[in-house]
């Protein structure tokens, strides 16, 4: 181990007996903490080839189960998002691909820091059970076409041990350990095709478009390579997206979109995202026609009769569709408004997103609990005009939780101006193993 790391250090290209020995003996707790966190440093710093970043990702996903999916009929389509805030995309992408009738065996996680994970909003919904044997997640998809579970802990352990290790020692933000991470997991998983929603800006990983690019040309790389059709659409996280940001307050607006009266951001980023699995799924011939048929089945409800099933299929209240009230609710919720008038120039979402979490809707360490109930919700966003006083925010929590502290945390993560910004373009970029279309 001590070899490898020098030889890291010093910039060289490791071997594939070397990355598959390190990956090996930390799996199995023979390298401890200190020279895997070494190694990762040196990795940091000198960076992963494509071909180091390959092998790396295949050692992590063969470090535990490949799941078997083959009994599900069709071409099961899986959807990734990096990580950003109010990303709720799943609880209404799953649903919409599935009511195309693209078999969704999703796997999922659950928040750490400043970002959201599914399987913590889905745990807003009554009685919703995230955790299934592998026969009963199979049977679901087969009698009802989507099922979104917890990532169990054979899924790529080597990942799960790494992580938490690069969480506490800076070493997160890399482009070839996040693509090993996230691709290990994924090709784990066993799903045919691979939709990934790569994030870019202040409540992303990658802060900038040609960081976000090179990810994502790494990942639909290595999903193409093993044989998994694979794309990447580059999109926004400059400011959160959606409205809500927390649990249930997303669950909502999930509900909210699926029957046609969310926010436009969300719902048309959810509906190209659909309309891509749609087309990887063979469910339409082309991009365009997934998304005439993802616009219909959500005009016409099949969508959110989708979501109502899944709902129900893994035993959630489905009456939260009727009323909202039903989902977990703060106790107090308290208005922010704007200091002077303007139009809304920024709102860094990774300081909504770490409010949120000082409110406890997400986690600073793994073990920690969270409060369902607690989040933000956000009456503007960027390029709405505002006058002294209006209200320009919401903050849901309890007793005890820093309310206080989230205010002025809120408050500072507007940027409000005299001129009216330029829109940003929410979806950047679509990246494929064929071509790379800029937007
Ligand atoms: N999400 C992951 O699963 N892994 C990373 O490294 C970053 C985001």
């Amino acid at each position: 181990m001590y070899d490898i790391i020098l030889k890291k250090r010093e910039g060289k290209e490791l071997t594939k007996k070397e990355i598959e020995f390190f990956i090996d003996g930390y799996t199995r707790n023979e390298i401890p903490d200190y020279q895997a966190a070494a190694l990762l440093m040196a990795i940091y710093f000198k960076g992963l080839t494509k071909k180091e970043t390959f092998i790396l990702t295949d050692a992590m996903r063969n470090s535990g189960d490949n799941v078997d999916l083959t009994s599900i009929a069709g071409i099961k389509v899986d959807k990734h998002s990096t990580g950003g805030v109010g990303d709720k995309t799943t609880l209404i992408v799953g649903p919409l691909a599935a009511s195309c009738g693209v078999p969704i065996a999703k796997m999922s996680g659950r928040g750490l820091g400043f970002t959201g994970g599914t399987i913590d909003k889905l745990e807003a919904i009554p009685g919703f059970k995230t955790v299934m044997k592998q026969q009963e997640f199979i049977d679901t998809v087969n009698t009802i076409g989507i099922a979104v579970i917890g990532q169990t802990a054979h899924i790529a352990p080597a990942d799960k041990k790494l992580y938490a290790l690069r969480d506490v020692t800076a070493t997160i933000d890399n482009m070839g350990l996040i693509s090993g991470s996230i691709m290990s997991k994924k090709l784990a998983s066993g799903s045919d095709a691979i939709v990934l929603d790569v994030k870019c800006g202040s409540g992303a990983f990658m802060k900038d478009f040609d960081s976000a690019r090179r990810l994502a040309d790494y990942m639909v790389e290595i999903g193409h390579s093993a044989g998994k059709k694979t794309a990447a659409f580059i999109t926004d996280m400059d400011q959160p997206l959606g409205r809500a940001v927390g649990n249930a307050i997303e669950v909502k607006e999930a509900i909210d979109v699926l029957k046609g009266e969310g926010p436009d951001d969300i719902t048309d980023l959810s509906l190209k995202l659909a309309a891509y699995m749609v087309f990887l799924g063979g469910k339409s011939n082309t991009y365009n026609e997934g998304i005439c048929m993802v616009q219909k089945n959500l005009k016409n409800y099949k969508a959110l009769e989708k979501f109502v099933e899944f709902v129900e299929a893994q035993g959630g209240n489905k009456r939260i569709i009727e009323d909202v009230n039903i989902l977990p609710q703060a106790d107090h919720k308290v208005e922010i408004s704007a200091k002077n008038e303007g139009y809304i120039k920024k709102i860094r979402a990774d300081s909504i997103g770490r409010a949120a979490m000082i409110l406890g809707a997400g986690r600073q360490k793994k073990e920690d609990d969270i409060d369902l109930s607690a989040g933000i919700l956000l009456h503007k966003k960027i390029g709405d005009n505002v006058t002294k006083g209006e209200i320009i925010a919401e903050v849901h929590g309890n007793e005890d939780n820093g309310i206080k502290e989230v205010l002025e945390m809120v408050r500072d993560a507007y940027k409000i101006c005299k001129d009216k910004p330029k829109k940003t373009k929410l979806i950047k970029a679509l990246i494929t193993s064929e071509n790379e279309k800029i937007y």
